[in-house]
């Protein structure tokens, strides 16, 4: 499919439902490359999914049925546009719940058609690289990213959009998923991530010596090792205060995300470095990472919390970029709920 907005300005609805939010947004692309966000909106579905301590994917996509059709509505009247003002309606068309993914592309889809204009597939993860770009219209490369969110924890070499290098991966829980699994276990409640955050600033980060999995070993990371950790600490010292295991753990898995993030960034002679992705949101990791950036006189990009968790904004940013070096996708292409991020581009 062609595209007449190459080098102008151009209107997207961004659609994202791989998970647990349902979101829609309206974000424009200037000329120059630079982003402004006309409308964000996000329907949480956290409070559905908590009593089963986790997302349950057929609950999932039932919930996005029946939010997205308002969230839509609301994220177009909020930016004051109708069809007639858009080049594009952009979703997340993996990596995800498939379920839920098929809700957000069919509406895509769908829309696409009635407004006839071009429908454009986005990857998650890409969608996550774009959340810094939506603030900051002036992001030095090579930037290296750490994107760490309850299903992916990454190191990823960021040449300019599109130019992706995966320099370190996870080789078991993600970041987010240690947060979750180690505040279930607590009885924290689910998302753990923003309990522990919380508790962990009236905890002694000193408390307890969590290990620090491959701290010294490659960019890679592994976190299962800390949680049985933090579990076997638990069992034995059953009057520890949940604030002091809250502010150790964090600590661990900060010091390895920041450790390794500082030596990839030098690996790749980054100018900057950027956070994306939920964990982003956690606020001893964002203070540690300005630090670090200072340190070793780096820029450090620091989206803004709505930003880094799921939302639809970074989507149709993501889906702007595509649409105009890559063109729409076609109307029949699927959902891959593996789809990932570096093979499939070139
Ligand atoms: O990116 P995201 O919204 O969804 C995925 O694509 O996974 O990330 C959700 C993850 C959850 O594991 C949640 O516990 C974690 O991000 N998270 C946090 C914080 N806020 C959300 N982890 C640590 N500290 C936080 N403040
Ligand atoms: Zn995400």
């Amino acid at each position: 499919m062609t595209v007449d907005v190459v080098g102008e300005r151009a209107v997207l609805l961004g659609i994202e439902t791989s998970c647990d939010e349902t979101a829609a947004a309206v974000v424009a692309r200037a000329a120059d490359g630079t982003f402004e966000v006309l409308s964000s909106a996000v329907a949480s579905q956290i409070e559905l999914h908590a009593r089963f301590g986790g997302v349950v994917p057929e609950v999932a996509s039932r919930a996005h049925i029946e939010s997205l059709n308002p969230v839509v509505a609301e994220a177009l009247l909020e930016a004051g546009v109708d069809g007639a003002d858009l080049h594009g309606v952009a979703a997340t068309a993996g990596p995800g719940l498939v379920g839920s993914l098929l809700v957000g592309v069919s509406a895509a889809k769908a829309l696409a058609m009635v407004w006839d204009v071009p429908f454009v597939a986005v990857n998650h993860l890409e969608a996550h690289l774009f959340a810094p770009m939506l603030e900051e219209p002036d992001v030095a490369f090579p930037l290296l990213v750490l994107l760490v969110s309850g299903g992916h924890t990454m190191l990823i070499g960021m040449e300019g959009p599109g130019e992706y290098r995966l320099l370190g991966r996870t080789l078991d829980d993600a970041a987010g998923e240690a947060f979750d699994k180690v505040a279930r276990y607590l009885g924290l409640g689910y998302p753990g991530g923003p309990v522990i955050d919380r508790l962990a600033t009236r905890g002694a980060i000193d408390a307890i010596a969590f290990p620090r999995s491959m701290l010294h070993d490659g960019l890679d990371f592994s976190f299962s090792g800390l949680k049985t950790s933090v579990v076997n600490h638990v069992r034995r010292n059953p009057d520890v205060e949940a604030t002091d295991v809250a502010a150790s753990f964090q600590e661990a898995v900060v010091d390895v995300l920041v450790a390794k993030a500082r030596r990839a960034a030098d690996g790749i002679g980054a100018r900057a470095m950027s956070l994306a992705g939920g964990v982003a949101a956690n606020s001893r990791l964002r203070e540690r990472w300005l630090d670090a950036a200072m340190a070793d006189g780096r820029r450090a990009l620091l989206p803004s919390l709505a930003y880094c968790t799921d939302n639809a904004a970074m989507v149709a940013a993501a889906g702007c970029w595509r649409l105009r070096t890559r063109g729409g996708s076609p109307l029949d292409s699927g959902v891959d709920p593996n789809w990932a991020l570096v093979p499939t581009l070139a």
